[in-house]
C-alpha cells in the first residue's frame, strides 16, 4: 500500500521534472543533443584525416551549444568505404570521409580530380580544389543521396610489391595489385599489363600477406599506418596519382536540417579540412621515415621511366574523360 502511494507520489512530480529539463533547469549537463549523428571514417584513430573527423565533431558541439553531437567512428567500424557511401545514400550514417575513388561513381564527372598524372604538384591539386572547379566537381553530386562538405588532402599513391621491386611500367606486367573498388583503378592497373585485384582497405594487408595480392597502391601515411610495409617492402615513388578524400553528409540527414545548421555545418568542415591538411606532410614524411628505418627498399624512377608510367596511363583519359575534356585542359591552366 506504501508502496503504491511513493509511486503514485513520483508519477505526480513527473510533468514537473519534464518540464524542468526541458527549459535546463536541471542544470546544462542534462540537457540532451537535439541530434547524434554518425561518422565513418576508414582509417585509424591517430590519422590525419580522423584528426579532422574529431576537430570537425568538436567545432560542430561548440557552434551549436551542444545541440548537434557527432560520434567518429574510426578504423571501418561501420563497415567498408564503399559500404559506407551505401549507408550514406539511405541514411543509415550521417557522414563519412572517403577517397574519391569510392565518391566518384555519384557523379561521374568527379573522375575528373583524380586522373594519373593531371596535377604538377600538392599545391597545384589545391589550387584546383579550393577554386572554382573544385565547387562545379562539388555541385555534380546533387541528387547522388549525398552532399560533398569539404576536400581533405590525401598526398601521392605509388606502387609497392612484396618480392620484386617496380622499377619500370613493364614490371607491373602479370603482377596481381590491389587496387580500390573502381572502375579507373582496376583499368589503370591492367594499362600496365598488371592484373587488378579490388579490395577493401582493411583486407589489403591479409592479401598481401598471403599472396592473393602482390603489390598495392596507396601513400606513404597509409603504407604505414595500415603496416603493409611489413610484408610489401620494394615502395616505387613513381607518383601515378593524387586521389583528394571528400567529407560528405547524407542527405537525407541535409534535409533534416535549418539553414542555419547547413551554415555552421559547412563552415567548420572547411576549417576541420584546413587542420587536416596541416597535419598532412609531417604525417607523411614521419612515415615515410618510420618505413624506412624499418627496412622499405625506395625506388626513385629515373625522369625518363616516370614519363613511360604516365604515357602508359593516358588512354585512360580517353576512356573516362572523354565528355570532359575542356575540364581537363582547365585545370591544367589552372597555376
Ligand atoms: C587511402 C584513403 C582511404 C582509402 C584507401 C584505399 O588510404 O585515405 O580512404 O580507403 O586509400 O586504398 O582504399
Amino acid at each position: 500500500m506504501r508502496e503504491r502511494r511513493a509511486f503514485a507520489a513520483l508519477l505526480s512530480f513527473l510533468p514537473l521534472m519534464l518540464c524542468l529539463s526541458g527549459c535546463g533547469l536541471l542544470g546544462r549537463h542534462a540537457s540532451v543533443p537535439e541530434y547524434v549523428f554518425t561518422y565513418a571514417e576508414n582509417q585509424t584513430s591517430d590519422y590525419p584525416t580522423t584528426q579532422g573527423a574529431k576537430r570537425f565533431a568538436e567545432l560542430v558541439r561548440e557552434r551549436t551549444g551542444g545541440r548537434i553531437e557527432i560520434r567518429v567512428h574510426p578504423n571501418a567500424e561501420l563497415g567498408s568505404e564503399v559500404s559506407s557511401v551505401e549507408q550514406l545514400r539511405f541514411g543509415g550514417i550521417d557522414f563519412a570521409r572517403v577517397s574519391l575513388s569510392t565518391a566518384n561513381v555519384l557523379s561521374p564527372k568527379s573522375i575528373v580530380l583524380q586522373m594519373p598524372y593531371l596535377y604538377r604538384d600538392s599545391a597545384h591539386m589545391w589550387s584546383v580544389l579550393n577554386g572554382e572547379i573544385g565547387q562545379e566537381i562539388m555541385a555534380s553530386f546533387d541528387g547522388s543521396g549525398v552532399v560533398p562538405l569539404s576536400w581533405y588532402d590525401a598526398g601521392v599513391r605509388n606502387f609497392y610489391t612484396v618480392s620484386r621491386p617496380i622499377e619500370r611500367p613493364e614490371d607491373v606486367s602479370g603482377l596481381k595489385i590491389r587496387v580500390q573498388e573502381n572502375d579507373l583503378m582496376q583499368d589503370m592497373v591492367r594499362e600496365l599489363g598488371g592484373i587488378p585485384v579490388p579490395l577493401p582497405y582493411e583486407d589489403v594487408y591479409s592479401a598481401l600477406q598471403t599472396g592473393s595480392a602482390d603489390g598495392a597502391e596507396n601513400n606513404w601515411s597509409s603504407y604505414e599506418a595500415m603496416r603493409h610495409n611489413e610484408v610489401a617492402k620494394y615502395y616505387t615513388l613513381d607518383e601515378h596519382m593524387r586521389v583528394p578524400e571528400m567529407q560528405i553528409i547524407s542527405q537525407v540527414t541535409w534535409d533534416k536540417l535549418s539553414d542555419g545548421d547547413r551554415r555552421i555545418l559547412r563552415e567548420c568542415a572547411e576549417e576541420s579540412a584546413r587542420y587536416e591538411q596541416s597535419l598532412w606532410q609531417s604525417r607523411s614524411d614521419s612515415a615515410e621515415e618510420k618505413v624506412r628505418g624499418e627496412g622499405t627498399v625506395v625506388i626513385v624512377p629515373s625522369p625518363e621511366e616516370k614519363l613511360r608510367f604516365r604515357q602508359a596511363m593516358e588512354p585512360l583519359y580517353e576512356k573516362y574523360c572523354g565528355p570532359y575534356m575542356e575540364l581537363i585542359r582547365k585545370i591544367e591552366a589552372v597555376d
